[in-house]
């Protein structure tokens, strides 16, 4: 049987949906105390005094750790490691405060209870700073940042007369959109919290950390308190979503373990709903310029696309919003620019095809403007400019199948059917708008490495040091695994979410599937080898039959046969471009007197190369688009001005949808096979569905109402005009 693309439910689902799976903030240990950050009030100071006198003498406290007693680490804490496991971390060395709600006490007791009310009785006082919490003011004196992740922060080809502020020169070109498209600081919120639990023996550390990256949690946790990396040890074997947040080990993860020394007993510090709008990353705040013009017959002249993003003191985080505009479409002259706005807040992340989300936005709003300027359907303005070359790096795509999401989800939606003119189409009395966006995000892929034991008991286990953030990692292992064996599915066990186990690279950047299921295969295909080698003598059977397995096993001595198995990308980045890409349709529905939006449904097709499980890739999509509905109509954390923190810091006041705000949603795959990115042919699926979801509902939301809508969320008093 075909394992490989089936639709295999989780194999990790039974425990999952009967409560056995053991989430980090699930971990209890002998003897284990609990610590409650104490978060500052101020944006921007000094702490004068930090009295921690009352706090101490309340029942149960073990330990008020802050600035004045904390240990000084090496490097003043900070470890020189890069994000996205390391970032400028609070740990407590000096007495700055650099933006609200920064964790400046740490109380550790008994039990929550006591550590939650002794944390109350900290009593700080502050000699106020001037602080920066103005983005527009700010925008004056932004800073190009050195780089977004691999890419340069500012790039141009062709040739055109930059003024500032002013779109591209015209030239011949018939049709013009220069507009500021503007989208707002979002939080990630995974339904499970960042949580930590650390425990010492002797000099050694294991944390207990939710986190998408175990290895880089180990090696920041390392540097920052000047230990070798054997040390340290990070066991997170479940994660209940990350999105990006926890791609880094943030400022309670060394605070945990530091905690836990100086009390000579376990720590676990779980945060808050509400301080998961504080010092674990956000979506950056984004104000976007773009301009295009093109001849009347779609021909794109010229582009540019201006990124102003928002990133804290202490560190430079840059959203790599026109990264995408780059290389999506055909264009001769095109410039991109990313610049950071520096605010007394916390320092942002990534976030859920990062760059991509907020980029498409801009990009493909743009795109139908100038298509109504132009009197062209969207789709052929976009087939128009569909380049058969990375545009930038003039490489061959690995694959790029957007014709066939074009063709394929046009049809599925009935996209011939609609009728141009804004306002023309209803239901009722009801508004009905049809809006298209194109979707794309890059294909990763770093080194992993994996192992494969056949065990006494005739159960192949696979172990590798990687994550599985809710989304399928297990189960995608675990038929790689069979699959190359000729084993059942049920006779492989998956073990993963321990750093002693092979290294695997973050699970972040939509690259896990495409790093870990090749070095999966290597070790199976290894572990195969020994057995065929075991099974000499002309034996017919399969070799997961029991008597082969018994043989085998015997021939080695009786003990478990283990192979290793590594795979790493190699130079497929130097001969190709790598990317994923889609076509996403939406229907609107708009109330005309209410303008209430609703979606009732959204088509979808991907190009992707293969996937590895039609149902938990499927499912993966599908969560990306149902994150595009919220970002597009109701996410947006609101920053208070004059303070510097998140005035909606809960989930009632931070809309995301649930179920009632969710229609039908029809997400496919194109049939294609990436060849470049890995032996599997699949490239990563964790991050391109939530990308072009905003701007197809704007512009769908343009064509029920007449309205463009430039700024997300676009809630209903944005259509009141
Ligand atoms: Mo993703 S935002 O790289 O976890």
């Amino acid at each position: 049987m075909e394992l490989i693309g089936a639709a295999i439910e989780r194999v990790d689902g039974p425990l999952k949906v009967t409560g056995k799976a053991p989430y980090s903030a699930d971990v209890v240990l002998p003897r284990m105390t609990h610590a409650v950050l104490v978060l500052s009030t101020i944006p921007s100071g000094q702490i004068t005094t930090l009295d921690s006198t009352e706090a101490e003498r309340m029942p149960g406290v073990l330990l008020v750790m802050s600035h004045r007693n904390a240990p000084r680490l090496p490097q003043g804490g900070k470890a020189g490691v890069k994000p996205p496991a390391g970032r400028v971390l609070s740990l407590f060395q000096d007495d700055l405060v650099h933006y609200n709600r920064q964790p400046i006490a740490l109380v550790v007791a008994e039990t929550l209870d006591q550590a939650e009310s002794a944390a109350t009785r900290v009593r700080v006082s502050y000699a106020p700073g001037a602080s920066r919490l103005d983005f527009a003011a700010g925008k004056a004196s932004a800073h190009a940042p050195a780089k977004i992740n691999n890419d340069p922060a500012d790039s141009a080809r062709g040739s055109f007369d930059r003024q500032p502020g002013q779109p591209p020169a015209p030239g011949q070109s018939a049709a013009r959109v220069a507009a500021t498209y503007r989208t707002p600081i979002e939080h990630h919120n995974p339904m499970e919290p960042h949580a930590t639990v650390a425990q010492w023996r002797d000099d050694q550390l294991t944390l207990y950390d939710a986190t998408q990256f175990i290895s880089g949690c180990r090696t920041t946790v390392a540097k920052t308190l000047g230990l070798a990396p054997d040390q340290v040890r990070v066991v997170c074997p479940y994660v209940g979503g990350g999105f990006g947040c926890k791609g880094s080990a943030w400022s309670h993860v060394p605070l945990a373990a530091i905690a836990a020394r100086e009390v000579g007993r376990p720590v676990k510090l779980v945060l808050s709903r509400e301080q998961m709008f504080g010092f674990v990353g956000c979506r950056p705040l984004t104000e976007q310029e773009f301009s295009v013009s093109a001849a009347q017959s779609g021909e794109f002249a010229s582009i540019r696309h201006d990124v102003f993003s928002h990133t804290s003191m202490i560190e430079d985080f840059s959203e790599g919003a026109a990264v995408q505009t780059r290389i999506l479409y055909d264009c001769p002259n095109l410039e991109t620019r990313h610049r950071l706005v520096s605010l007394n807040v916390a320092t942002p992340t990534f976030q859920r095809a990062p760059g991509h989300a907020t980029g498409t936005f801009a990009l493909e709003s743009g795109l139908d403007e100038l298509a109504y300027q132009l009197g062209m359907d969207p789709i052929a303005l976009r087939l128009r400019n569909e380049p058969a070359v990375d545009p930038e790096s003039k490489l061959p795509w690995s694959s790029r199948s957007l014709r066939a999401c074009y063709a394929s989800g046009a049809k599925a939606f009935g996209w011939g059917a609609r009728k141009p003119e804004p306002r023309s189409m209803r239901d009722g009395a009801e508004l009905v708008g049809w809006g298209y966006a194109t979707a794309t995000y890059p294909a990763n892929r770093s080194p992993a490495s994996a192992v494969a034991r056949l065990t006494p008991d005739g159960v192949v286990v696979i172990q590798c040091g990687t994550q599985d953030l809710g989304t399928g990692t297990y189960t995608i292992m675990a038929q790689v695994a069979a699959q190359t064996l000729g084993f059942p599915l049920d006779r492989v066990r998956v073990e993963l979410g321990d750093s002693r186990l092979p290294e695997a690279p973050v699970s972040g950047g939509s690259q896990s599937a495409a790093s870990v299921t090749p070095a999966v295969q290597a070790a199976a295909a290894a572990l195969r080898e020994k057995l065929i080698a075991f099974a000499t003598g002309g034996d017919s059977v399969p070799l997961h039959h029991p008597a082969a397995i018994a043989a085998a096993l015997a021939r080695n001595g009786g003990s478990e046969i283990v192979a290793v198995g590594s795979a790493e990308p190699g130079d497929a980045k130097k001969h190709h471009s790598l990317h994923s890409f889609g076509a996403v349709f939406v229907e609107v529905r708009v109330d005309p007197e209410l303008s209430i939006i609703r979606v009732p449904r959204v088509v979808a097709r991907y190009s992707v190369g293969r996937l590895l499980n039609e149902t938990t890739g499927r499912s993966q999509l599908l969560g990306g688009v149902v994150w595009g509905i919220g970002m597009a109509l109701m996410e947006e954390s609101v920053l208070d001005s004059r303070y510097g923190r998140i005035v909606n810091a809960n989930l009632a006041e931070y809309h995301v949808p649930t179920n009632a705000d969710i229609g039908s949603i029809d997400v496919d795959v194109v049939p294609e096979f990436d060849p470049f990115i890995d032996p599997l042919g699949a490239r990563g699926i964790g991050e391109i569905g939530i990308t072009g979801v905003a701007a197809a509902i704007a512009n769908a939301v343009y064509h029920a109402t007449g309205v463009r809508v430039r700024q997300l969320p676009i809630t209903l008093d944005k259509l009141l005009v």
